[in-house]
């Protein structure tokens, strides 16, 4: 069977993942490709229930394992009711945010990294991305961007030295796996950064995206 193509978009706040995910999202579909464009934590049923939950107020009083659980189990539905079904018909798949998160997040906060391995092999299982395009983000400038946004939930009113963490674990990540993962500069304007993100990914996935 084909199997698609699986993208993920990763960084800290306020990098800009949600706005380039559409846009790539967009050139796909101009050249004729089936996309499911999803995010996490949510994008399907009983993953966006624990979405509410784990972004509330109340889910910024448990801990970080606690957390990592919940994310996990919330991906694991996904990852099995959304992305191996539309990966294994052969779809292109754009996700906001996956595994990579728990580590910066959850693993900065003090997770055990045992536990995250242990989880991601229940949630993940063998749906790795193909490739990750890391949005990098000076803290300083992505804090000014969210501070325009109506609610900040408990992720997002962290301080910088945790954001400045997190920024760190994602260029580990890509560091310790340079054949999925990319870095791309997130202080770039919205089109440019598009332009380069699609120049990545036609230059990294091995089936050209283009061909329809
Ligand atoms: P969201 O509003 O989607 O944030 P953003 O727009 O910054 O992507 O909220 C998702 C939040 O959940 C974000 O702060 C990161 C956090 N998160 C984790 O802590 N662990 C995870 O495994 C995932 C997927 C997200």
């Amino acid at each position: 069977m084909q199997r698609g193509a699986f993208i993920t978009f990763e960084g800290g706040e306020g990098a800009g993942k949600s706005t380039q995910a559409r846009r790539l999202a967009q050139r796909f579909r101009a050249r004729g490709r089936d996309v499911v464009l999803t995010r996490e934590p949510g994008g399907s049923p009983f993953a966006e229930r624990l979405r509410a939950a784990l972004l509330s107020d109340a889910g910024g009083t448990l801990t970080p394992s606690q957390l990592a659980v919940l994310f996990a189990a919330a991906r694991a539905d996904h990852v099995a009711t959304v992305l191996a079904p539309a990966l294994a018909a052969g779809g292109v798949v754009i996700c906001d945010r996956f595994a990579d998160s728990m580590e910066a997040y959850q693993g900065t906060a003090g997770a055990p990294a045992e536990l995250l391995r242990a989880l991601d092999r229940v949630a993940v299982d063998r749906c790795t991305p193909d490739l990750t395009l890391i949005l990098d983000c000076p803290p300083a400038v992505a804090l000014q961007r969210i501070l325009t946004r109506d609610a900040l939930d408990p992720f997002e009113r962290a301080g910088t030295d945790v954001q400045e963490a997190r920024r760190a674990a994602f260029l580990a990540i890509a560091r310790r796996e340079p054949g999925r993962c990319v870095v791309l500069d997130a202080r770039l304007a919205a089109d440019a950064l598009a332009d380069e993100v699609w120049r990545t990914v036609e230059a990294r996935l091995s089936a050209p995206p283009v061909a329809t």
